[in-house]
C-alpha cells in the first residue's frame, strides 16, 4: 500500500474520532492533551453569522480551545474597555511554526503509522494548529545524535562528496514532504549552524571563536546552495534561508559546547555579497530570499547598521531580518520598533524559541507546567504588537528528556513523545501557539487596538476577512473586558485568570 493511500485512510478513522482534549496532570500546574493511535483531540474553527462572534479559550484550569458563541452588545458593560482602529494598519503576517531537526524525525519515527499521522495533522491539519511555517537545520544541529555536515570529507573544495545525510532521508524529508501535502500552504525557512569543520578556522564543530576560513568563502556559499536545490528536487523548495543561526554564540566563552560559527557584522555582509547572495541568484534556488542575523534581540538594531554602514550592497540581498526569544527579558522590546523604523522594508521574523534551556531550569521537560504556555502567549502577544510577521517554535517534537541531543543541550518542546506507550502529550505551548496559528492566516494585517495594563491583546483582520483578536489575562483574578468594534458593536467578555481567548467574527 502506497504510504498515500494509507495517510488517507488513516486521515478518515481519525476525522471521524475528532474529539476533546484527553487531559493528564503529571504534578504540575496544569494538564497536557494525550494523543494516541486512535485518539486525538482536533478542533475546526467555525466563523459564525453576521452579527456575532466566537470565542476559542484555553487555561491553566484545563480548557483546550473550547469555544462559545456570542452576540455582540449594544452597550459596554465593562471598565477594561479597548477599542479597534481598522483604519491604522500594521505588518502582514507570514505565519507560524515550528523546526525539523533530527531529533523531531528520531522521536516521531519512534510511532505506529497512525499516532505519526495525528501528530503531524496536529501541527499542519485544518483541524490542528494550521502551522505555514518549517524551519529546516541544513546539517546537524545539538539536536542530532551526532555533530555531522553534509561534506566531511577533509579539504573537499571540490564538495565532490556533498551529500544530504541519512538524516535528512530519514528524519526531515519524509515528514517535510507529508506536512506540506497536509497543508499547501507550508513554507520552509533553513539555516546552517556550522561550516564543515575544515572550511574553518577552528577545525572543529563547535567552540569559542571558530570561524569561516576566508579562502573557503566561495566554497560554503556553493555548499548552502547544493543544499537548496537537493530540498528542491525532493518537492521542497526552501522559501528563505538565513546567513547562520546565532553567529554571537561564538563569542561566549560558557556556551559554545554545540554546532556553531561565528559572523560580525563586517565578515558576514562581505560574504553575501561578494559569495551568497550572487551564488543564490545565479543558482536555480534563486527564489529563495536570505534572512540575517537568526539571532537574539539584543543585537538589534545595530547589528544592521553594522552591516549596512561596510558594504550598503548588503540592502539588495536582504529581506528579512530573523531573530530569538532568548534573553527577550533583558533587552526590551522597542528595539523592534528602532529596527522596523530604521529598516522599513526589512521584514522581522522570530525564527527559534524554546522553555526549559537555561541552566537553572533544572527540569528540562515539564509536562503540562502552564507558566511555559503562558511565557509562548506573552511573548507571542509583545512580538505580533511590535513588527514580527512571524513566530516559529523550536523542535517539533522531543522525547520525555527532552532530546536526544549529541551535546546533552535538553529543553521542553510542545510536542513530547512517549515511545514506550505511542503517545504524545500536547502541552500547554502547543495551544498557546495554536491560539494564533489556527486563525491568523499568512497575509493578516494588525490592526490597531488600545492597550490596558490589566490584559494582553492583539487584533488583525485576515485575507478571509475576519477580524481576530487575542486576548490574554495573565493575573490569578477573572477580567471583564469590553472590545468596541466601530462597525459591528461591543464585545463583552470575561476573561477567566490565567486564560487565553481568540475572538473571530466576519468583517
Ligand atoms: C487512546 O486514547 C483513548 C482516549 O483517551 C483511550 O480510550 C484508548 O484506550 C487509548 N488507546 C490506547 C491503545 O491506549
Ligand atoms: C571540538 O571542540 C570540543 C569542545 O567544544 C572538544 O571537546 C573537541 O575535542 C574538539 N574537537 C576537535 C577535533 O578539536
Ligand atoms: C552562473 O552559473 C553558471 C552555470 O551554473 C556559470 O557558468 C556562471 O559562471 C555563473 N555566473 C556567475 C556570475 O556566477
Ligand atoms: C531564476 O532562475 C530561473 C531558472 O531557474 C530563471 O528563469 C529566472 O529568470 C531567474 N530569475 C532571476 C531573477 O534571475
Ligand atoms: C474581502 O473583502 C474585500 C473588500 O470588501 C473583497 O474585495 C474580497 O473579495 C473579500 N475576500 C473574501 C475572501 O471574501
Ligand atoms: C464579570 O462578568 C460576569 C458575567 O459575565 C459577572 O458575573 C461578574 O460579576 C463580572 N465581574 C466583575 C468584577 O465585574
Amino acid at each position: 500500500m502506497s504510504m498515500t493511500v494509507l495517510f488517507i485512510i488513516l486521515y478518515t478513522s481519525i476525522l471521524v474520532s475528532a474529539e476533546n482534549c484527553s487531559p493528564r496532570r503529571f504534578g504540575e500546574d496544569s494538564n497536557v492533551c494525550v494523543c494516541n493511535a486512535t485518539y486525538c483531540d482536533f478542533v475546526t474553527v467555525q466563523i459564525p453569522q453576521d452579527g456575532q462572534f466566537r470565542v476559542y479559550e484555553s487555561s491553566i484550569s484545563g480548557q483546550r480551545l473550547e469555544t462559545k458563541l456570542y452576540d455582540f452588545d449594544k452597550i459596554i458593560k465593562n471598565n477594561i474597555k479597548l477599542y479597534l482602529n481598522f483604519e491604522k494598519k500594521y505588518q502582514t503576517i507570514h505565519g507560524f511554526g515550528g523546526a525539523f531537526t533530527d531529533s523531531t524525525g528520531i522521536n516521531i519515527n519512534t510511532l505506529s503509522d497512525s499516532t505519526k499521522e495525528q501528530l503531524l495533522q496536529s501541527y499542519f491539519g485544518e483541524s490542528g494548529s494550521k502551522y505555514n511555517l518549517g524551519r529546516v537545520p541544513i546539517g546537524g544541529t545539538d539536536f542530532s545524535i551526532r555533530p555531522y555536515s553534509l561534506d566531511d570529507t577533509p579539504d573537499d573544495v571540490s564538495l565532490r562528496d556533498f551529500s544530504l545525510a541519512k538524516e535528512d532521508t530519514d528524519y526531515k524529508i519524509p515528514y517535510m514532504k507529508r506536512a506540506l501535502k497536509i497543508n499547501k500552504e507550508l513554507k520552509f525557512l533553513s539555516a546552517s549552524w556550522s561550516a564543515p569543520p575544515w572550511m574553518k578556522t577552528n577545525h572543529n564543530y563547535t567552540g569559542f571563536l571558530g570561524f569561516l576560513k576566508k579562502e573557503y568563502y566561495q566554497i560554503y556559499a556553493d555548499y548552502l546552495v547544493k543544499f537548496l536545490e537537493d530540498y528542491k528536487n525532493q518537492g521542497l523548495p526552501i522559501w528563505a534561508i538565513s546567513t547562520g543561526n546565532e553567529p554571537a554564540d561564538v563569542f561566549a566563552l560558557n556556551s559554545v559546547h554545540f554546532n556553531d560559527m561565528g559572523w560580525t557584522p563586517a565578515t558576514v555582509t562581505k560574504w553575501v555579497v561578494n559569495n551568497l547572495g550572487p551564488t543564490l541568484l545565479n543558482s536555480t534556488s534563486n527564489e529563495t530570499i536570505i534572512l540575517a542575523l537568526d539571532d537574539q534581540r539584543f543585537d538589534l538594531p545595530w547589528y544592521l547598521h553594522a552591516m549596512h554602514n561596510y558594504d550598503n550592497r548588503i540592502d539588495k540581498y536582504i529581506s528579512g531580518i530573523a531573530v530569538h526569544w532568548y534573553m527577550d527579558k533583558y533587552f526590551p522590546i522597542e528595539l523592534y520598533d528602532r529596527t522596523h523604523t530604521a529598516f522599513p522594508n526589512k521584514f522581522i521574523i522570530m525564527t527559534e524559541a524554546c522553555t526549559g534551556s537555561t541552566f537553572w531550569e533544572l527540569k528540562k521537560v515539564r509536562l503540562g507546567f502552564w507558566k511555559r504556555g503562558e511565557r509562548y502567549i506573552m511573548s507571542i502577544i509583545d512580538d505580533l504588537n511590535h513588527w514580527v510577521t512571524g513566530w516559529v517554535d523550536w523542535n517539533l517534537a522531543l522525547d520525555k528528556k527532552g532530546g536526544p541531543n549529541w551535546a546533552k543541550n535538553y529543553v521542553d518542546s510542545a510536542i513530547i513523545v512517549n515511545s514506550e506507550t505511542d503517545e504524545f502529550y500536547k502541552q500547554p505551548m502547543y495551544y498557546a501557539i495554536a491560539h494564533f496559528s489556527k486563525f491568523i492566516s499568512r497575509g493578516s494585517v494588525r490592526v490597531d487596538l488600545t492597550h490596558h495594563r490589566s490584559i494582553k491583546s492583539v487584533a488583525f483582520i485576515t485575507p478571509e476577512n475576519t477580524t481576530v483578536i487575542v486576548l490574554y489575562n495573565k493575573n490569578d483574578k477573572p477580567k471583564n473586558v469590553t472590545i468596541v468594534d466601530p462597525n459591528k458593536g461591543n464585545i463583552n467578555v470575561m476573561v477567566s485568570k490565567k486564560t487565553i481567548q481568540t475572538i473571530i467574527y466576519r468583517q
